[in-house]
């Protein structure tokens, strides 16, 4: 089944913060170089231990990052996950599960370094976002 083509991508990556500083050029340029990737409800996109190559952007939906049966964040559209995996080439830190239906645009490690050497300025919106996260990671309970 066809998937939203670049166009669409970047038309919805419009309204995502760490895109929406880039021209409409540009980000039709950077949708080209991911694939758009469906998950029904209940599928792991991520497997925790496993090796990945996947940066993900979440277009439509929702996904649990689970690790150890506990649920470590709920992030939907315009969200990402599997960073972690690409920066480092360590394995796969959590699961990552599609709660409902869910679409993402997904990138290969190479080109996601390609990416940001090319548009640094993606980088800081994306940095704050980390920083969020280990900031609710290190406020919340001990397991
Ligand atoms: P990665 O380790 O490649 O694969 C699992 C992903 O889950 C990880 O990258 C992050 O994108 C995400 N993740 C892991 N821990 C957390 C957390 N505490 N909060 C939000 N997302 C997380």
């Amino acid at each position: 089944m066809a998937g939203p083509g670049a166009s669409e991508v970047a038309e919805m990556m419009a309204g995502v913060p760490y895109f929406d500083g880039l021209s409409d050029k540009t980000r039709k340029a950077i949708a080209k170089e991911g694939r758009v990737i469906s998950y029904e409800a209940g599928r792991t996109i991520v497997d925790e231990g496993g090796a990945g190559v996947g940066f993900y952007l979440v277009l439509e939906g929702k996904v649990e990052v689970r690790k150890s049966g506990r649920v470590l964040a709920t992030l939907g559209k315009g969200q990402f996950f599997g960073e972690m995996s690409v920066i480092d080439g360590q394995p796969r830190s959590a699961d990552v599960v599609a709660v409902t239906a869910t679409q993402c645009w997904v990138l290969v490690s190479w080109s996601f370094a390609g990416l940001l050497k090319g548009h640094p300025e993606i980088a800081l919106p994306m940095i704050k976002e980390l920083v969020k996260r280990l900031r609710a990671a290190q406020s919340a309970p001990a397991s």
